[in-house]
């Protein structure tokens, strides 16, 4: 049996993700039902990069379903400092571990690491890529607090191009009815054309605009985010990017009384600390709800019996064609092993890691 990894949302089906959904929601009200569950199971985090919640969360969730953790959260602390290469971590350390939960800064590097693990892999973030398990945070709050995922006008503010919960969000919610989106943002921070094409096959429409006061009072749903920092080529860049987006009182005083409020987190000032009394305010809330989607996704991943597939379509190996975004993992230099692996969508060839066109 092929191994099973979740590097996109794509890789469960709607039935999956709703079943997910629902035994995250079994976990929050009985949690003791669930607290052998991983009993003798050990869990490797991974976090090349920076993170509070996603690492401490995954950490939390495995060790409140009776599993351990082992780790890093500094790559320099490890054998990447001297120079190790993806592929041979994840050799040895998927040889200690039964699961693995991965954040990585580049592009395509979940799926990269994915092929030198014999445990499920996880993808923390990818770069400015994708985090899937973001977006099932999103999506389990989504469900509980309001009831559908369906047939919402979904508003995203802040840094739509390098933002990676914002991608993984919009592809998710184009899998299901009825769903519309205001993409709020400078035009230099607007959604990369791969997500745009995935909006523009669904049937869910879109919109772009660059302010916020004019667009929050007919959205149900306000998903703000952080413009990141750590992507920008230069401080000068982020320097005139910085705090145009700022949601306080006097504007949610325009938005709808059931809007709800989500963000990934960390906030640096795009949600003013007065907006967090306010009942619409759900992003405290959404970062409980994502450590039980997350106790949920590793009971799934590591039950052995009648668990979802976790497949997604096999990859072309060597065709001749190379990636040429220079974020992507395959074109970073001492990760040049890793073959080139593209698939085909409606005529078009992209690079299996990252997701870019490539012709
Ligand atoms: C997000 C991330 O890392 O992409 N944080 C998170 O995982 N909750 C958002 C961000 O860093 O802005």
């Amino acid at each position: 049996m092929k191994q099973k990894h979740l590097i996109d949302l794509e890789y469960m089906t709607n039935a999956e993700l709703q079943q997910t959904i629902r035994l995250a929601g079994v976990i929050k009200d009985k949690p003791d039902i669930y607290k052998h569950a991983c009993d003798g199971k050990i869990m490797a985090t991974l976090f090349y990069e920076p993170s509070t919640r996603t690492q401490m969360s995954f950490q939390t969730a495995m060790l409140r379903l009776g599993g351990r953790t082992i780790g890093f959260d500094d790559p320099m602390n490890s054998s990447v400092a001297k120079g190790e290469n993806i592929k041979d971590t994840i050799t040895v350390i998927s040889s200690y571990s039964d699961i693995i939960a991965m954040r990585h800064p580049v592009e395509g590097s979940a799926k990269a690491a994915s092929h030198y693990s014999s445990v499920p892999l996880i993808n923390c973030g990818d770069g400015g890529h994708y985090h899937p398990t973001q977006t099932l945070t999103d999506v389990v709050t989504l469900s509980y607090e309001k009831g559908r995922l369906n047939n919402l006008k979904i508003g995203l503010c802040g840094d739509l191009l390098n933002g990676r919960t914002v991608h993984s969000l919009i592809k998710t919610m184009c899998r299901f009815e009825g769903n519309s989106f205001v993409l709020i943002s400078t035009k230099e921070l607007s959604v990369p054309q791969y997500i745009k094409d995935v909006m523009d096959k669904s049937n869910c429409k879109y919109t772009e605009v660059n302010n916020l006061r004019d667009a929050i009072s007919d959205i149900d749903v306000l998903y703000m985010t952080r413009i990141q920092r750590e992507r920008f080529t230069s401080e000068e860049e982020y320097e005139k990017q910085k705090g145009i987006f700022v949601l306080d009182k006097e504007k949610l005083s325009l938005a709808k009384k059931d809007m709800i409020i989500l963000h990934p987190l960390p906030r640096v000032d795009e949600i003013a600390i007065e907006v967090d009394d306010d009942p619409r305010a759900c992003y405290f809330k959404q970062a409980e709800y994502g450590m039980y989607g997350r106790m949920a996704l590793i009971l799934l991943l590591l039950r052995e019996e009648d668990a979802f597939s976790f497949e997604t379509v096999d990859p072309d190996f060597d065709k001749g064609l190379k990636c040429n975004n220079e974020k992507c993992i395959k074109n970073v230099p001492m990760e040049s092993y890793l073959p080139d692996l593209t698939y085909e969508k409606d005529g078009h060839t992209y690079c299996d890691y990252c997701d870019h066109l490539i012709k």
